[in-house]
């Protein structure tokens, strides 16, 4: 069981597939699931401050991450392919909010312990190490510069063809990683016995190897 917990743009979604890939693992995009109630409530017009309503909304959720035969990723919502819209922008400023209700994490919960089978599991996330699987026997903390992130996700998106400057990814970047590392519930910081990887100025590549060899190690 390997937990790689994170900021945005960390890098920590493409080590945690490749990590997974390499070992044969499954793996747990914890993020993904945040981001499902928020499209799913939204779709439902479940107001974002009806905290009962988006916990019923979490713990109803119809959701299945499928591999299709060219080998991509496919999200199903209630029968829907939401794959594109669960990535996008507006997406992810929604399950930073309900993220932070705690009956909604509470709903999550056991779902995200049942991604835990056999041959291993990479869990990729906020809590993965400090909550969800605090008994894991390796935790990293993946982290970059803020800099570095914005520019990541700067490219992330207009290699998706979405139009957005910078200075607006970047101020995106601060205000998440506040309400991320603020809200009382918890909150984004590094497990006490995790492993800290700063991958700014290293490509990917050596990030994945270091993480692969950290779990060689254990
Ligand atoms: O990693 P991501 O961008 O897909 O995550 C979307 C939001 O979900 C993020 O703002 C924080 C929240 N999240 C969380 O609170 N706990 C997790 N384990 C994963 C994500």
């Amino acid at each position: 069981m390997l937990a790689i917990d994170g900021p945005s743009g960390s890098g920590k979604g493409t080590v945690a597939r490749r990590v997974a890939e390499r070992l044969g693992w499954h793996l747990l995009d914890s993020g993904a699931l945040y981001r499902l109630v928020a499209l799913d409530a939204s779709r439902k017009g479940v107001a974002f401050d009806d905290t009962a309503a988006l916990a019923e909304v979490a713990s109803r959720l119809d959701a299945h991450f499928l591999t299709a035969k060219d080998g991509a990723e496919r999200i199903v919502l209630s029968g829907d392919d939401v794959t594109a819209a669960v990535r996008s922008e507006e997406t992810g400023r929604g399950a930073s909010a309900v993220a932070a209700i705690p009956a909604v994490r509470e709903a999550l919960f056991d779902r995200q312990r049942a991604f835990r089978r056999a041959p291993g599991l990479v869990a990729d996330g906020r809590d993965m190490g400090t909550q969800v699987f605090a008994d894991a026997r390796l935790k990293v903390f993946l982290t970059a510069s803020p800099e570095e992130r914005a520019r990541r996700r700067h490219k992330q998106l207009k290699d998706k063809g979405i139009d957005v400057s910078l200075a607006a990814v970047s101020r995106d970047i601060v205000d998440r990683d506040r309400r991320d590392s603020e809200r009382s519930v918890a909150p984004l910081r590094p497990a006490d016995d995790a492993r800290i990887l700063d991958s700014s100025g290293k490509p990917i590549d050596e990030v994945v190897q270091i993480v692969l060899d950290w779990v060689a190690s254990i």
